[in-house]
């Protein structure tokens, strides 16, 4: 076997027997030997692996090959929004050990590692900036995220694939944001020009719905998938014509009659996405439904109740829009929108997720 494809089967092997052995095991210790020695062997001063697309790069060249196990280093790599990983000389058991830990626990953040630096390959500004940037230190910033939602969705068109990819490391940039902002509102964005709406909804959308979830104590892989979901819930508004779209007057029936079309466009685009759950889809389908059943499409899920995660969409939809200045009217106030949202209560809303949501407002506002 070539050397590098020898070293993305070992490590992957430890990462997924860890969970198996505690920490001490010699089991364990056996594995993370035999990965250190295979890097060393690798290791001529660097070993360096990046993702772009979705072919894994090991120095410099594409590693063709390596079936299950190339496929889950990308998945593991990704999910921690991770493109790039630099394995440095010097680099010693305890490190690796570490790693292997670290990738291996679904919620659990990377550290810094003396002899290891992990990071986003830039392909933005064409060409690939070679240096790997420390994710810890990353803060989030919500005009940035935006401009990253942004170009994901300039990209998409109906038979061409979304950079999930990109989409990915923006909601891993704000999970881990929020241990550190106590204000989560101040996550949220202003919305800089009519024309950036659709990408600042969305990642507010994303942001407040992935809060609410992990109140409700989902959390690691779950709380990931809800925030892409979350995010991709209007994908359908990418097949809606602009004119209908960026109407500023009050729309006649035809218009709004194809707005309503946009939750089963939506569906029908993230079910074929390869690297997505079936939550995208369901969110999609589900965020205009009310909490009695009315609102569109107008299916009545045929008998279904909507999921509980379509419910909490729903409530950071509303609440998003109308706090958003929008060329027919201005912004609400906070507490004018909550008192709107209590009002339907049990009507439009889960009361139940309604209560929660604006408890999580008022200890965030205080
Ligand atoms: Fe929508
Ligand atoms: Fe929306």
């Amino acid at each position: 076997m070539e050397p590098s494809k020898d070293f993305i089967s070992t490590f992957m092997i430890a990462v997924s027997n860890c969970s198996l052995y505690s920490k001490e095991h010699e089991a364990f210790d056996e594995l993370a030997k035999k990965t250190l020695a295979v890097l060393e062997e690798d290791l001529k001063d660097r070993l360096e692996i990046m993702i772009i697309d979705d072919e894994l790069i090991v120095n410099k060249k594409p590693l063709r090959g390596g079936g299950l196990h190339r496929i889950n280093i990308i998945k593991r790599l990704k999910k921690k929004g991770i493109s790039r990983v630099d394995f440095l000389e010097g680099i010693t058991l305890s490190e690796i050990k570490q790693f292997i830990i670290d990738i291996s626990e679904p919620g659990k953040r990377l550290k810094s590692y003396p002899h290891i630096r992990t990071g986003a390959v830039d392909i933005r500004m064409g060409g690939l900036k070679m240096d790997a940037v420390d994710i810890n230190n990353l803060t989030f910033s919500p005009l940035e995220e935006i401009e990253k939602v942004k170009e994901v969705f300039h990209s998409a068109k109906p038979h061409r694939k979304l950079d999930i990819a990109g989409l990915e490391e923006v909601v891993v940039h704000f999970i881990g944001s929020f241990k550190k902002e106590a204000n989560l509102l101040k996550l949220l964005s202003p919305i800089k020009s009519y024309s950036e709406y659709t990408y600042t909804h969305a990642t507010n959308v994303s942001i407040l719905s992935v809060l609410q979830a992990e109140s409700l104590g989902i959390k690691d892989d779950l709380l990931h998938e809800f925030g892409m979901a979350a995010l991709l819930h209007d994908a359908g508004k990418l097949f809606i014509s602009r004119e209908v779209l960026d109407k500023k007057g009050k729309l006649d029936d035809k218009e709004y009659a194809e707005i309503k079309k946009h939750p089963l466009y939506g569906a029908r685009y993230l079910a074929k996405m390869d690297h997505l759950t079936r939550l995208a889809p369901i969110i999609a389908f589900e965020h205009h439904i009310k909490y009695d059943g009315s609102g569109y499409p107008d299916s009545r899920l045929n008998g279904k109740k909507q999921h509980i995660c379509s419910q909490i969409v729903a409530i950071s939809d509303f609440f998003d829009a109308l706090r958003s200045r929008r060329p027919y009217r201005e912004s609400w106030e906070t507490g004018k929108i909550v008192a709107l949202m209590k009002k339907n209560a049990g009507k439009d809303f889960n009361p139940m997720l309604l209560n929660n949501f604006t408890g999580l407002l008022r200890t965030a506002l205080n």
